[in-house]
């Protein structure tokens, strides 16, 4: 099994460039499928989640490949089917994405359920709702999402239970080729809604208000292909930024849109981190041994605290001088990373959504286990920063969506490596993406 094994202990200093993000990735590659024509899609990550999108969409008949490292054609003039029902679709949450564009381009749809992070029931009850209110009768049957509009996608108006990003961005794909206007009420303001909303625009959609809690949708009748880029993977930025703070060091983490970093930065700068931003790049600096101050933060949507960078956030906390409660506001069950971090050393005690953090001098490096993208990214904060070697395995987890990171982090200093402790198979193993 490939296994990550770090020595902590190594200041971070210099420049990471951060990728085009994944949650963008994930949902602007299926929304190509509106598209009768070519797409060129700009500062794609290539991480597992995309690449297994791009097989995926290859297997309905769309025409995808890459231009360069980061560039995706994607042609999907030709698609041959409403369905995704393979085991590949069940293997990621963005899964879902799918269901939104071929409803929104077909009036039908047929896709296998989503997987994702296991942190907790993560239904997609709220998409199901949008769709049904955009006139298709949807049922769930052997674990396969059948959506079908009989009449064609119908315009309305519908609100939110909660800000879902998955649902804001599902509805919005299904009624962007609608006959009449959508509008969504209490839609969710992340920045990869916005990307998505920019990127069908681009497409010749009729989308306002993205980025707002009121999103209109005015249907066309037609999306024609062109160009878009993606925009700075927003999380992957602030995982540098709690790494360069964890560790101590100077880290110029570049390439990113500051707007869409501010409640982690002010988060930083409570703790007692030196936050500087320009343009397109923040730098984090923290002297090794300069004291943390314990703080309390809970996760919200946009412009929130993001749950993703929980886990991060909390790793921080460990080294912070007294207690620190973290709340997580999004999922219920999002701290099974923490019996990781406890081998460790962390003092940590988690009731339901609230996670009580006593501060530790330092971790001590282990053998841990990721159980899901971030909380695996957060093993690498703190093997980073721990007295001795860190082996982290499912590491698989971490690449669903840090383009890189070994290169990155080495980059910056780190001592990283990757081993691989089993024999490899003949034939190609597919990475399950969890
Ligand atoms: C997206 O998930 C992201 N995934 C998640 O990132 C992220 O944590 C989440 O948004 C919140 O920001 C992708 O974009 C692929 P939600 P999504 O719908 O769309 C509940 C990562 O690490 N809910 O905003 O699934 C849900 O259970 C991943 O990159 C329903 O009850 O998030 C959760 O408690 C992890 N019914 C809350 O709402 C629904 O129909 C927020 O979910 C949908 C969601």
């Amino acid at each position: 099994m490939k296994k990550y094994v770090i020595r902590g202990g190594n200041p971070l200093e210099g420049e990471v460039r951060v990728s085009g993000g994944k949650n963008a990735a994930v949902a602007i590659i299926p929304a190509a499928l509106l598209v009768k024509g070519v797409c060129i899609i700009e500062n794609v990550p290539i991480v597992n989640d995309v690449m297994l999108l791009t097989k995926i969409m290859s297997e309905m008949g769309a025409k995808v490949s890459f231009l360069d490292k980061t560039t995706l054609r994607v042609d999907s003039t030709e698609i041959n089917t409403c369905a995704a029902v393979s085991e590949l679709v069940r293997k990621m949450r963005a899964s879902y994405y799918l269901i939104g564009a071929l409803l929104g381009r077909f009036g039908k749809a047929q896709v296998g359920l989503p997987g994702g992070c296991d942190f907790g029931v993560r239904p997609i009850d709220y998409h199901i709702r949008g769709f049904e209110s955009l006139g298709a009768t949807v049922s769930i049957e052997h674990g396969i999402v059948n959506a079908v509009a009989e009449n064609g996608i119908k315009g309305t108006s519908m609100s939110l239970d909660f800000p879902s990003v998955g649902a804001t961005i599902n509805i919005m794909m299904a009624a962007v080729l609608a006959q009449g206007t959508t509008v969504i009420e209490n839609a969710g303001k992340e920045p990869h809604i916005v990307d998505i909303a920019n990127f069908l625009n681009a497409m010749g959609a009729e989308i306002r208000g993205a980025g707002t809690d009121t999103i209109k949708i005015k249907g066309v009748s037609e999306l024609h292909g062109g160009r878009y880029e993606i925009i700075p993977d927003q999380i992957e930025a602030g995982t540098y930024m709690v790494a360069a703070a964890a560790v101590g060091g100077k880290v110029k983490v570049s390439n990113v849109i500051p707007k869409h970093l501010e409640s982690i930065s002010a988060k930083l700068e409570e703790i007692g981190v030196t936050v500087k931003e320009d343009d397109d790049f923040i730098t984090v600096s923290r002297e090794p041994g300069q004291i943390l101050n314990n703080v309390n933060v809970k996760t919200l949507p946009y412009p929130g605290f993001p749950t993703d960078m929980q886990p991060q956030i909390a790793t921080l906390l460990c080294l912070a001088n007294g207690t620190s409660v973290v709340t997580e506001g999004i999922y219920e069950h999002r701290f099974k990373y923490v019996d990781e971090l406890r081998r460790m050393g962390a003092k940590m005690n988690v009731d339901g959504r609230v996670c009580v953090i006593s501060g530790i001098d330092h971790f001590t490096g282990a053998a841990v286990s990721a159980c899901d993208l971030r909380a695996g990214v957060a093993l690498v904060i703190a093997g980073l920063c721990a007295d001795g070697m860190t082996e982290i395995s499912n590491v698989h987890l971490i690449e669903r969506g840090y383009e890189d990171i070994i290169e990155k982090l080495k980059g910056l200093g780190a001592s990283i490596g990757v081993i691989d402790d089993e024999p490899q198979t003949t034939e190609t193993v597919s990475v399950s993406v969890g």
